[in-house]
């Protein structure tokens, strides 16, 4: 297994090319499932879990054709073809792999009425339960039958519009929702319904689709079904927790560094945080600039919530930032109940942090000393990889099998703006 080694104290200097999302990727993929035409995604991200889910999706008998960009910086194209679906059986082991994979219950119920697909499970973040989903399903007059760790969704004259009124606000089981919609008799109406911009960009590849989508980016989705969805092309929009991880980085590192394609809207939350901690943030005419002069940040508080929120997946980094940030800062994880798998890694780099419930103090240290550690999920292991360019010495993260599944080419973005990084075999 390789590790990724960091040598840190560089300043970050130039521009860095921003993918496509993948938490947008994955579900667009899952979307094709919808029809029996072409659906052709471009610029689709270099990742380990963007794999994941085509050879799910082949198992079920999908075409996938992937063009991969000639040119460093360019996404990918995939063309997905679901002409029959043979097979709507989801594996333990796909699904346990990669949590996504449970998304594609809803196309294959909207489609082929029926699904089986495994349940999840916990994961290193929390608990994660699916019954949002399930209920979604289910007030669209599915039969849910949970057995043996599967669930067994069938619903043999289709599925019908309802209303539908979520507890609190969740990702996936808006989508599930939406997707299910649109092939629904009728007319759907999903209350309190996440307003993250991966929705709204499967919304509008769902329209590009054929779909009849309103509300999308508000908090109240109407989908009126349709009796078939088409083909379409839709571009996958750009990662906005990749563009937050490297803003962060310039912070952190101190430089000046262009994230293109980049858009300010999307992490706003993050961009006034960084500009509070000393940043100057700038919008350029491709995408965004982040200067640091070299000067310690000042520590901010941060409190995650669902969009347009403060985002959990940007948790670990701004901590990895507070750790060396001149005061103390408080941030609480409000999303997820296990989200603080960095903090014992961060402290082996000499991090102080203490955790209290859903609540971690920072108090800034001057410098961070590189150490050998690893993380067990993507976005923490991210945050080391931040705290590595700037502590003393080498820094080494392992399991990087974690980055490969949600950073395209990190340590090939970051050497280009002259971080000292590499991957390197155990
Ligand atoms: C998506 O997960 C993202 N994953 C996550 O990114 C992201 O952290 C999360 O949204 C929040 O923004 C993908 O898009 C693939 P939720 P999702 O349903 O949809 C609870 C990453 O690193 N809940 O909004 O699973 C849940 O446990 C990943 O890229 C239920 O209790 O998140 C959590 O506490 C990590 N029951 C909260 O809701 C349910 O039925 C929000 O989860 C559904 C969710």
């Amino acid at each position: 297994m390789d590790r990724i080694r960091i040598r840190g104290g560089n300043p970050l200097k130039g521009e860095i090319p921003i993918s496509g999302a993948k938490n947008a990727a994955l579900k667009l993929m899952a979307a094709s499932l919808l029809t029996a035409e072409p659906l052709t995604l471009t610029n689709v991200p270099r990742l380990a879990d963007v794999r994941a889910m085509a050879e799910l999706l082949v198992s079920f008998g999908v075409g996938v054709q992937v063009t991969m960009a000639a040119k460093f910086g360019e996404g990918d194209t995939m063309k997905l073809e679901a002409r029959e679906i043979t097979s709507v059986f989801a594996s333990y082991d796909m699904v346990r792999k990669m949590r996504a994979s449970f998304q594609v219950l809803a196309p294959l119920v909207a489609r082929q009425r029926q699904a089986k697909v495994s349940l999840p499970g916990g994961c290193a973040i929390g608990a994660r339960p699916v019954e949002l989903h399930l209920n979604a399903l289910e007030a669209m007059g599915a039969k849910i039958d949970l057995a043996e760790g599967y669930v067994t969704a069938t619903a043999p004259d289709g599925l019908k519009g309802a209303e539908i009124v979520f507890p609190f606000v969740s990702v996936g089981a808006t989508e599930t929702a939406m997707m299910a919609a649109t092939l629904a008799r009728g007319t759907t109406k999903i209350v309190n319904a996440a307003r993250e911009p991966e929705i709204s960009d499967l919304g509008n590849c769902l329209i590009a689709m054929g779909a009849e989508i309103w509300g999308l980016g508000s908090s109240e989705i109407t989908v009126v079904g349709v009796e078939k969805l088409h083909g379409a092309a839709h571009r996958v929009m750009a990662d906005r927790i990749e563009a937050g991880t490297y803003a962060i980085a310039a912070a952190i590192a101190g430089g000046e560094i262009e994230l293109v394609g980049a858009s300010h809207d999307t992490i706003a939350s993050l961009l006034s945080l960084l500009t509070k901690a000393g940043a100057e943030v700038s919008s350029t005419p491709r995408g965004l600039k982040i200067h640091m002069n070299g000067t310690r940040p000042k520590s901010v508080d941060v409190t995650t919530a669902p969009y347009p929120g403060f985002p959990t997946d940007l948790q670990a980094q701004i901590m990895a930032l507070m750790a060396v940030a001149d005061g103390t800062s408080v941030v609480k994880e409000k999303i997820f109940e296990n989200r603080f798998m960095h903090v014992p890694e961060l402290a082996r780099m000499g991090a102080q942090v203490r955790i209290d419930g859903d609540t971690a103090t920072v108090r800034g240290v001057e410098k961070l000393k590189g150490a050998q550690v690893m993380a067990t999920d993507l976005r923490a292991s991210v945050s080391l990889v931040l705290a590595g360019l700037v502590a003393d010495g080498e820094t080494n993260v392992g399991r990087i099998y974690h980055l490969d599944r949600g950073f395209d080419r990190l340590e090939e973005k970051l050497s280009r703006v002259g971080a000292d990084i590499a991957r390197v075999p155990e």
